[in-house]
Protein backbone atom coordinates (compact mmCIF):
# COMPACT_ATOMS: atom_id res chain seq x y z
CA UNK A 1 0.00 0.00 0.00
CA UNK A 2 1.07 3.75 -1.02
CA UNK A 3 0.79 5.93 2.11
CA UNK A 4 2.47 9.17 0.01
CA UNK A 5 2.36 10.45 -3.55
CA UNK A 6 4.83 13.19 -4.55
CA UNK A 7 6.28 15.22 -6.55
CA UNK A 8 9.54 15.81 -6.73
CA UNK A 9 11.21 18.49 -9.01
CA UNK A 10 15.45 18.22 -9.93
CA UNK A 11 16.60 21.53 -10.53
CA UNK A 12 20.41 23.40 -11.32
CA UNK A 13 22.34 24.15 -14.07
CA UNK A 14 23.57 22.44 -17.12
CA UNK A 15 25.30 19.11 -16.90
CA UNK A 16 25.54 19.01 -13.05
CA UNK A 17 24.05 15.62 -13.73
CA UNK A 18 20.22 16.02 -13.17
CA UNK A 19 19.20 13.46 -16.09
CA UNK A 20 21.96 10.95 -14.85
CA UNK A 21 20.99 11.14 -11.72
CA UNK A 22 17.36 10.35 -11.94
CA UNK A 23 18.57 7.27 -14.15
CA UNK A 24 20.87 5.96 -11.42
CA UNK A 25 17.90 6.14 -9.24
CA UNK A 26 15.08 4.68 -11.46
CA UNK A 27 17.30 2.45 -13.51
CA UNK A 28 20.53 2.17 -12.15
CA UNK A 29 21.64 2.83 -15.15
CA UNK A 30 24.99 5.59 -16.17
CA UNK A 31 25.77 6.56 -19.48
CA UNK A 32 29.04 9.06 -19.93
CA UNK A 33 27.38 10.66 -22.81
CA UNK A 34 25.86 13.84 -22.59
CA UNK A 35 22.66 14.64 -23.99
CA UNK A 36 21.38 17.77 -23.13
CA UNK A 37 17.84 17.59 -21.44
CA UNK A 38 15.28 19.81 -23.79
CA UNK A 39 12.54 20.78 -21.50
CA UNK A 40 11.63 18.36 -18.51
CA UNK A 41 10.93 14.66 -18.39
CA UNK A 42 9.95 12.62 -15.67
CA UNK A 43 9.81 9.17 -14.38
CA UNK A 44 8.23 7.49 -11.18
CA UNK A 45 9.32 5.05 -8.27
CA UNK A 46 8.06 3.71 -5.72
CA UNK A 47 10.02 3.55 -2.34
CA UNK A 48 9.66 2.59 0.78
CA UNK A 49 10.43 5.36 3.51
CA UNK A 50 9.90 3.88 6.53
CA UNK A 51 9.09 0.00 7.95
CA UNK A 52 5.20 0.46 7.47
CA UNK A 53 5.31 3.51 4.93
CA UNK A 54 6.18 3.74 1.02
CA UNK A 55 6.08 7.00 -1.41
CA UNK A 56 4.93 7.00 -5.28
CA UNK A 57 7.22 9.25 -6.35
CA UNK A 58 7.08 11.34 -9.40
CA UNK A 59 10.45 12.98 -10.43
CA UNK A 60 10.63 15.57 -13.07
CA UNK A 61 14.22 16.49 -14.45
CA UNK A 62 14.37 20.06 -15.44
CA UNK A 63 16.52 21.18 -18.10
CA UNK A 64 19.54 22.70 -16.95
CA UNK A 65 18.99 25.93 -19.29
CA UNK A 66 17.42 28.73 -17.88
CA UNK A 67 17.37 31.34 -20.82
CA UNK A 68 15.83 28.41 -23.36
CA UNK A 69 13.18 26.92 -21.03
CA UNK A 70 12.74 29.04 -18.14
CA UNK A 71 9.64 30.67 -19.25
CA UNK A 72 8.16 26.78 -19.27
CA UNK A 73 9.02 26.32 -14.97
CA UNK A 74 5.43 27.55 -13.83
CA UNK A 75 4.05 24.32 -15.67
CA UNK A 76 7.35 22.41 -14.74
CA UNK A 77 6.83 23.24 -11.09
CA UNK A 78 3.58 22.96 -10.37
CA UNK A 79 2.13 21.11 -7.29
CA UNK A 80 5.98 20.35 -6.66
CA UNK A 81 6.43 18.89 -3.01
CA UNK A 82 10.11 19.05 -2.88
CA UNK A 83 13.23 19.72 -4.38
CA UNK A 84 17.19 18.43 -4.96
CA UNK A 85 18.24 21.66 -5.59
CA UNK A 86 21.95 19.72 -7.81
CA UNK A 87 25.17 21.38 -8.62
CA UNK A 88 28.84 19.96 -9.71
CA UNK A 89 31.51 19.85 -7.24
CA UNK A 90 34.02 20.37 -10.36
CA UNK A 91 32.64 23.30 -10.80
CA UNK A 92 32.74 26.69 -8.57
CA UNK A 93 29.68 28.72 -11.43
CA UNK A 94 26.83 25.81 -10.49
CA UNK A 95 27.06 26.14 -6.66
CA UNK A 96 26.95 30.16 -7.12
CA UNK A 97 23.56 29.23 -9.29
CA UNK A 98 22.05 27.25 -6.56
CA UNK A 99 20.65 30.16 -5.28
CA UNK A 100 19.46 31.73 -8.07
CA UNK A 101 17.26 28.23 -9.00
CA UNK A 102 15.86 28.36 -4.97
CA UNK A 103 14.69 31.58 -5.47
CA UNK A 104 13.34 30.66 -9.22
CA UNK A 105 11.33 28.08 -7.56
CA UNK A 106 10.07 29.85 -4.40
CA UNK A 107 8.79 32.56 -6.57
CA UNK A 108 7.46 30.06 -9.20
CA UNK A 109 5.22 28.23 -6.40
CA UNK A 110 5.08 30.73 -4.15
CA UNK A 111 6.15 29.23 -1.17
CA UNK A 112 8.58 27.28 0.16
CA UNK A 113 8.90 23.53 -0.18
CA UNK A 114 11.64 21.04 1.31
CA UNK A 115 14.58 20.72 -0.60
CA UNK A 116 17.97 19.26 0.01
CA UNK A 117 21.19 20.08 -1.70
CA UNK A 118 23.09 17.98 -4.05
CA UNK A 119 27.27 18.02 -4.93
CA UNK A 120 26.83 15.55 -7.75
CA UNK A 121 29.98 14.08 -9.51
CA UNK A 122 31.82 13.28 -5.82
CA UNK A 123 33.53 10.47 -7.88
CA UNK A 124 35.63 12.87 -9.58
CA UNK A 125 36.85 15.15 -6.49
CA UNK A 126 38.62 12.24 -4.49
CA UNK A 127 42.28 13.11 -5.41
CA UNK A 128 42.09 16.55 -6.20
CA UNK A 129 42.09 20.21 -4.35
CA UNK A 130 38.05 20.46 -4.47
CA UNK A 131 36.84 24.14 -6.06
CA UNK A 132 34.11 24.06 -3.93
CA UNK A 133 34.54 23.97 0.43
CA UNK A 134 32.07 21.15 1.56
CA UNK A 135 31.41 23.74 4.78
CA UNK A 136 29.98 26.33 2.41
CA UNK A 137 27.32 24.28 1.06
CA UNK A 138 26.99 22.62 4.62
CA UNK A 139 26.10 26.26 5.78
CA UNK A 140 23.85 26.84 2.77
CA UNK A 141 22.20 24.45 3.26
CA UNK A 142 21.50 24.35 7.07
CA UNK A 143 21.01 27.91 7.46
CA UNK A 144 17.82 26.85 5.07
CA UNK A 145 16.55 24.42 7.24
CA UNK A 146 18.26 21.56 5.06
CA UNK A 147 21.02 19.06 4.23
CA UNK A 148 23.83 18.82 2.18
CA UNK A 149 24.36 15.57 0.53
CA UNK A 150 27.58 14.11 -1.93
CA UNK A 151 26.36 12.11 -4.58
CA UNK A 152 27.56 10.34 -7.63
CA UNK A 153 25.39 9.76 -10.38
CA UNK A 154 28.63 7.25 -11.38
CA UNK A 155 28.92 5.20 -8.92
CA UNK A 156 25.45 5.11 -6.96
CA UNK A 157 26.96 6.31 -4.12
CA UNK A 158 24.53 8.31 -2.07
CA UNK A 159 21.70 8.54 -5.07
CA UNK A 160 19.19 6.42 -2.69
CA UNK A 161 20.15 8.42 0.47
CA UNK A 162 19.44 11.98 -1.34
CA UNK A 163 15.83 10.85 -2.74
CA UNK A 164 15.06 9.23 1.28
CA UNK A 165 15.91 12.14 2.82
CA UNK A 166 13.75 14.20 0.42
CA UNK A 167 11.09 12.35 0.86
CA UNK A 168 11.68 12.05 4.85
CA UNK A 169 10.81 15.56 4.82
CA UNK A 170 8.32 15.90 2.58
CA UNK A 171 6.73 13.38 4.58
CA UNK A 172 7.28 15.58 7.78
CA UNK A 173 9.28 12.25 8.99
CA UNK A 174 12.22 13.48 11.01
CA UNK A 175 15.37 10.84 9.74
CA UNK A 176 16.79 11.00 13.65
CA UNK A 177 14.04 9.46 15.00
CA UNK A 178 14.14 6.10 12.44
CA UNK A 179 18.28 6.31 13.88
CA UNK A 180 18.20 3.52 16.35
CA UNK A 181 19.31 4.75 19.13
CA UNK A 182 22.88 2.94 19.77
CA UNK A 183 23.18 4.76 16.19
CA UNK A 184 21.90 7.72 17.84
CA UNK A 185 24.59 7.62 20.29
CA UNK A 186 27.49 7.10 18.00
CA UNK A 187 26.99 10.14 16.01
CA UNK A 188 26.54 12.04 19.57
CA UNK A 189 30.05 10.79 20.37
CA UNK A 190 31.17 12.03 16.94
CA UNK A 191 29.64 15.35 17.10
CA UNK A 192 31.31 16.29 20.51
CA UNK A 193 34.71 14.63 19.23
CA UNK A 194 34.15 17.26 16.76
CA UNK A 195 33.56 20.14 18.00
CA UNK A 196 36.38 19.41 20.85
CA UNK A 197 39.01 19.17 18.10
CA UNK A 198 37.42 22.95 16.85
CA UNK A 199 38.33 24.45 20.04
P1 LIG B 1 20.99 19.36 -18.57
O1 LIG B 1 20.05 18.36 -19.14
O2 LIG B 1 21.68 20.15 -19.63
O3 LIG B 1 20.35 20.26 -17.57
O4 LIG B 1 22.18 18.54 -17.80
P2 LIG B 1 22.01 17.46 -16.61
O5 LIG B 1 22.11 18.19 -15.31
O6 LIG B 1 20.83 16.63 -16.83
O7 LIG B 1 23.37 16.61 -16.76
P3 LIG B 1 23.51 15.09 -17.25
O8 LIG B 1 22.90 14.16 -16.29
O9 LIG B 1 23.11 14.97 -18.64
O10 LIG B 1 25.11 14.90 -17.10
C1 LIG B 1 26.04 15.72 -17.76
C2 LIG B 1 27.35 14.97 -17.94
O11 LIG B 1 27.95 14.69 -16.68
C3 LIG B 1 27.18 13.61 -18.66
O12 LIG B 1 28.29 13.41 -19.51
C4 LIG B 1 27.21 12.60 -17.49
O13 LIG B 1 27.71 11.35 -17.88
C5 LIG B 1 28.16 13.30 -16.51
N1 LIG B 1 27.87 12.96 -15.11
C6 LIG B 1 26.69 13.12 -14.47
N2 LIG B 1 26.78 12.75 -13.18
C7 LIG B 1 28.06 12.33 -13.00
C8 LIG B 1 28.78 11.81 -11.87
O14 LIG B 1 28.28 11.67 -10.77
N3 LIG B 1 30.10 11.49 -12.08
C9 LIG B 1 30.71 11.63 -13.29
N4 LIG B 1 32.00 11.28 -13.38
N5 LIG B 1 30.05 12.13 -14.37
C10 LIG B 1 28.75 12.47 -14.22
MG1 LIG C 1 19.42 16.63 -18.24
Amino acid sequence: MTDYKFKIILIGDGSVGKTSLLYQFCQNKFSSDYTITMGANFLKKQIKITKKHSADLVIWDIAGQFEKFGRFHDTFYKNANGALLVFDLTRIKTFESVDKWREDMMQVLGEEIPFVLIGNKVDLVQNIDRPIDPSDSMQYAEQRNSIYIETSAKTGENVEDAFLELSLRMAGIDSETLKKPKEKKKEKKKKKKRQMKKK
